[in-house]
């Protein structure tokens, strides 16, 4: 067919043309060289793998580092942690500029990754045990998939009440009047969602009642968790921190109430500067040895924590309900503002930089 270059007729037909042939997870091969394998060939190649996490302490990726720098003798997990919703438009940033500099990304933003892999600039790479990985949490193209699962729990400390917080009706005990430590629901999307998700169960009334028990507002996800650790601190109790497993004294998980939960997710850039080094730590995350240490696993083939059921099967909690909501950005926009109006602005210095 001869195109003259303004024919809209020819530029459908090399679009069409020039998309991938069709979806299909089996037409991406799955990584067949091993962890030591790979390891020789990101060594080769400088060592070094960038990775900006979504998080809200600096640290909190300090225990990836460690094991995969331990792992993997000679390389460099060079890990940037902070809020996902900065980190997406920085690499939007570098991708504009046409100067990736990041290798993969892992983020609760879920929504980003249907984007990313649109406009192309995410590697199609299937790393081993993908095919294991839940149906639900991976793209059909091995662009994106979820890596880890990350929770929101009931927590108290045990050394400052006796009370058992089962469920979200708990927090309303008037022994919990000026106790409570929560992250501003309008500064984090899992938060907003989990909010969101109570008051369809428990009504308005269970939110007036809530603020009139007159929490204390933070930023970041781990401040509450961390306030009611501390003595110091006259923080008891929370329902906006990660849980972590097995559930310590004075942890729960609800099963009236829902709970967020969400695969956090992953890719590779296709320009990232070190390919091998990438591949070597989704393998990693992907593996036996790492998953088994995570609490929940996103694969299909390990077991349940004990006590607990696979994360799909698990009481409580809608692990794809995260993603379908985060999707819908002009609901979510809505929902920060009617918080936003009831609870002012997020106060305080990025979670990051404070030292809480
Ligand atoms: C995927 O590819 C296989 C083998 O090429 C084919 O049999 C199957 O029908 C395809 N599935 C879809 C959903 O395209
Ligand atoms: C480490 O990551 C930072 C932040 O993304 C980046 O600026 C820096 O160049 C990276 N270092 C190396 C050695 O790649
Ligand atoms: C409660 O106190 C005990 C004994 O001091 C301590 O070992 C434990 O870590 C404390 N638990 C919490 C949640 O602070
Ligand atoms: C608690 O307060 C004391 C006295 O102000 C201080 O020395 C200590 O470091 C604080 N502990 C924690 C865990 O913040
Ligand atoms: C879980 O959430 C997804 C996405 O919103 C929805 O399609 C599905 O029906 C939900 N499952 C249950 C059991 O409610």
């Amino acid at each position: 067919m001869r195109c003259s270059i303004f024919s809209l007729a020819c530029l459908v037909t090399s679009a069409v043309a020039s998309s991938p042939v069709t979806s299909n997870v089996s037409k991406v091969h799955e990584e067949t060289r091993s962890l030591d394998e790979i390891h020789k060939a990101a060594l080769a190649e400088g060592g070094v793998v960038t990775l900006w996490h979504g998080g809200d302490e600096a640290n909190q990726q300090s225990s990836l580092k460690t094991a995969f720098e331990a792992r993997f003798p000679g390389m460099t997990l060079n890990v940037t942690v902070d809020l996902s919703k900065y980190h997406d438009g920085n690499l939007d940033q570098q991708i504009a500029d046409g100067n990736v500099q990041v290798d993969s990304i892992i983020l609760q933003t879920l929504h980003d990754y249907p984007r990313w892999k649109e406009q192309g600039v995410l590697l199609n790479y299937a790393p081993a045990n993908f095919g294991k990985v839940h149906g639900s949490f991976k793209d059909a193209d091995a662009a994106y998939m979820g890596l880890l699962i990350f929770a929101w729990g009931l927590i108290a400390n045990v050394n400052k009440t006796n009370t058992v917080l089962a469920e979200y009706p708990d927090f309303l005990k008037p022994e919990f009047k000026d106790k409570l430590v929560l992250t501003y629901p309008n500064d984090d999307d899992a938060v907003l969602y989990q909010f969101d998700l109570i008051i369809q169960q428990y009504g308005l009334s269970w939110f007036d009642a809530l603020l009139a028990q007159n929490p204390r507002w933070v930023r970041g996800t781990e401040t509450p968790a961390t306030l009611i650790r501390s003595a110091n601190s006259s923080s008891v109790a929370t329902f906006t921190s990660g849980i972590s497993l097995p559930l310590p004294a004075g942890n729960t998980l609800p099963t009236q109430g829902e709970f967020v939960s969400w695969p956090q997710t992953g890719a590779i850039l296709k320009k990232a500067p070190h390919p091998e080094g990438a591949k070597l730590l989704h393998n990693f995350l992907l593996s036996t040895e790492h998953q088994t240490t995570q609490g929940w696993s996103v694969r299909d083939d390990l077991p349940a924590p004990a006590g607990l059921s696979k994360i799909w099967e698990q009481e409580g909690t809608n692990i794809t309900g995260f993603g379908a909501w985060m999707s819908d950005r002009a609901n979510v926009e809505r929902r920060k503002y009617w918080y936003e109006n009831k609870i002012g602005t997020a106060q305080g210095l990025s979670p990051l930089v404070d030292d809480l």
